[in-house]
C-alpha cells in the first residue's frame, strides 16, 4: 500500500512503539490518528490525537465515530496499546488480569470491529496486530501476559483468514523485548541497548503495510541479536 495521504489509526501513540509508528506514518505522508489514554504531545498537521482507553468500549466507539463520520473509513490500524504485568500466578491481583485482558485483548477487539466494514466494503485495508513472543512460547512468571498475547496471536491468526477475500491484510507482529517504557511493572528486567529500538519495529510495521496488494506478511517475528549483550 501507498501510505499517501492514507488514514491510519495507532492505539498507544503517546510513547515506545506507537510513538515510533505515528512518526514513521507520517514519513510516509499517511493522515494519523493516535489514540491515546491521556492525549500526547506529537504536533504534526496530519495528526490528530484522539482520547480514549482501548478497554473502555464507549470511548472507543466515541473515537472512532469522529474518524469515521470525517473519512467514512480506515484504510490502516495498528493495534499496539498494551501492557505487562509480571510476576508468579498466584501474585497476579484479580484487577491486573481483567486491566491485561481489557487492554491487550479486548481493546483490539473494539477497535478492529469498528475499522472492518469499511476495509471490507472498500475491498483494502490493513491490520496490524502487535503481539509478542509471550504470544508464541511461555515463560516463567509472565503466565497472565502471555495468555494475553496468546489471544491476540489466535485473533490474528482467525482473523487473517476471515478476510483476506475481501482484500484485507492482517498481520501479527511478534518483537522480541523492546527498549521503552514497557518494563517499568517487571522487577527483573531492565531496558538496555542490546534490546530492539522502538523505530526498529515501526520500521518493520511500515514494511508490511507497503507490501503490495497481491500478497500479505502474515505474521512478522522480530528478535534481537545478542540479546544479552
Ligand atoms: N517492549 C517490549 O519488550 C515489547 C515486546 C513485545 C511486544 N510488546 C508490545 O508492544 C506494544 C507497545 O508496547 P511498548 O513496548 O511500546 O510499551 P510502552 O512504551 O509502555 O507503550 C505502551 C502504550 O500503550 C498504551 N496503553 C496502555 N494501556 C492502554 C489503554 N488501556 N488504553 C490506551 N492506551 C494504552 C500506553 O499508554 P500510557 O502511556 O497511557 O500508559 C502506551 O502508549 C504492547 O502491546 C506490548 O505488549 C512490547
Amino acid at each position: 500500500m501507498d501510505l499517501t495521504n492514507k488514514i491510519a489509526v495507532v492505539t498507544g501513540a503517546n510513547k515506545g512503539i506507537g510513538l515510533e509508528s505515528v512518526n514513521q506514518l507520517l514519513d510516509k505522508g499517511a493522515v494519523v490518528y493516535g489514540i491515546c489514554r491521556n492525549g500526547c504531545s506529537t504536533k504534526h498537521p496530519n495528526y490528530t490525537c484522539l482520547t480514549a482507553d482501548v478497554g473502555n468500549l464507549e470511548q472507543v466507539d466515541a473515537a472512532f465515530n469522529i474518524i469515521l463520520e470525517k473519512h467514512g473509513s480506515v484504510d490502516v490500524l495498528i493495534n499496539n496499546a498494551g501492557l505487562g504485568y509480571f510476576g508468579y500466578c498466584e501474585d497476579i491481583s484479580v484487577a491486573q488480569w481483567q486491566e491485561l485482558f481489557n487492554t491487550n485483548v479486548t481493546g483490539i477487539f473494539y477497535c478492529t470491529r469498528r475499522v472492518l466494514p469499511g476495509m471490507k466494503k472498500a475491498g483494502t485495508g490493513h491490520i496490524v496486530n502487535i503481539a509478542s513472543i509471550a504470544g508464541l512460547e511461555g515463560y516463567p512468571q509472565v503466565s497472565a501476559y502471555c495468555a494475553t498475547k496468546f489471544a491476540v496471536r489466535g485473533f490474528s491468526d482467525s482473523l487473517y483468514k476471515e478476510v483476506r477475500d475481501f482484500g484485507v491484510k492482517v498481520t501479527c507482529v511478534y518483537p522480541g523485548s523492546v527498549k521503552t517504557d514497557f518494563f517499568r511493572h517487571s522487577e527483573n528486567i531492565k531496558p538496555h541497548d542490546n534490546m530492539l529500538m522502538p523505530a526498529d519495529v515501526a520500521s518493520q510495521i511500515v514494511f508490511a503495510l507497503e507490501s503490495p496488494a497481491n500478497y500479505h506478511p502474515v505474521n512478522l517475528e522480530i528478535r534481537p541479536l545478542k540479546p544479552r549483550g
